[in-house]
């Protein structure tokens, strides 16, 4: 990897983007601008914070969530790739596959000239524990911190047969207690439901929160809110490349289980997923690529 001084003197941008150590070893990248900070951890290309300026956070990051290398970060952007959930067909794989907890290099930086600053990562083939994922692909990330949060996950198919993905931006939300808010975009949508044992169910109306909620909505490609009237905002979940959209809140028991959520953490979050899972995972040719990507902003209501 990549030393510090090193990763400045090549990546950093004077007042604007800061390599630092964290405390748990993890390197991370901090920005700051004239809308927003915000802190990416190169291990996961994993977003941790998005905060604009004069605004509550919009990222939750758990007050628990654990820094060290190889573990995953509860909250923030983790990256689910190149798999969604459990591997269909080998349980010792780990769940939402491996990208989350690989170190990803860093390709650019750039101040642009509308005041957004931009990130661009790679997941190095070398990286890639080959047992798992033996297909040569490439993936790009791309961050750019600005008055919205922007993303792109490009997956390139670079080897001589098909490939199939399934991926998921798995943001955590910062809400002010999930029982107030309501998550809108689905109405209508089929989604498995999780905690019922997959069944295959229909949204009705928007998505409120009472008990654990675990969904994977299919066959959608419609942008969502998270209407949060305590904070007297809105967050909106402009999306493209996805089909997909999952729901999450792992709500008190399973929470108490994780141990990484802090205490009463399951009520300031939400997980509004842009995905392809199940049945629109997305196959790639040889020389194919397919790009997943979000914009994320805020609205006073
Ligand atoms: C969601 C899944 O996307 O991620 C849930 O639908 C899962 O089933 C959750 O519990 C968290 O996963 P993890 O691996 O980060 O604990």
């Amino acid at each position: 990897m990549t030393d510090l001084k090193t990763l400045n003197s090549q990546f950093g941008i004077a007042n604007h983007l800061l390599f630092e150590t964290d405390p748990g070893g993890l390197t991370l990248v901090k920005i700051d601008n004239d809308f927003a900070s915000a802190s990416i951890a190169l291990q996961g290309g994993h977003v941790m914070t998005w905060t604009p300026h004069n605004a509550e956070a919009v990222i939750w990051l758990s007050p628990a969530a654990k820094l060290a290398p190889g573990k995953s970060i509860r909250g923030g952007v983790p990256i689910c790739w190149p798999w969604f959930g459990p591997h269909e067909s080998q349980t010792d794989f780990p769940a939402h596959g491996f990208a989350r907890t690989t170190p990803w290099d860093v390709v650019s930086t750039t101040q642009r000239d509308d005041g957004a600053t931009q990130l661009v990562l790679k997941l190095a083939t070398a990286n890639f524990p080959a047992q798992q994922w033996p297909h040569p692909t490439t993936v790009q990330y791309v961050v750019t911190v600005g008055d919205t949060l922007e993303i792109e996950l490009v997956s390139q198919n670079t080897g001589p047969g098909a490939i199939t993905l399934g991926e998921a931006l798995h943001t955590y939300f910062n809400v002010s207690d999930v029982r107030e808010i309501s998550v809108d975009g689905l109405d209508g949508c089929h989604y498995l439901d999780k905690v019922d044992d997959f069944t295959q169910k229909q949204q009705s109306g928007p998505v409120t929160f009472s008990s654990e909620v675990d969904r994977v909505y299919v066959n959608t490609s419609t942008d969502c809110i998270i209407r949060d009237p305590a904070m007297s905002r809105q967050i909106r979940i402009a999306k493209s490349g996805s089909n997909s959209t999952v729901v999450w809140n792992p709500w008190i028991e399973k929470a108490n289980k994780m141990g990484d959520l802090g205490d009463n953490g399951y009520l300031k979050m939400v997980c509004v997923e842009s995905a392809n899972a199940d049945e629109n995972v997305v196959t790639l040719q040889p020389g194919e690529q397919h790009t997943l990507s979000v914009r994320y902003s805020v609205e006073q209501i």
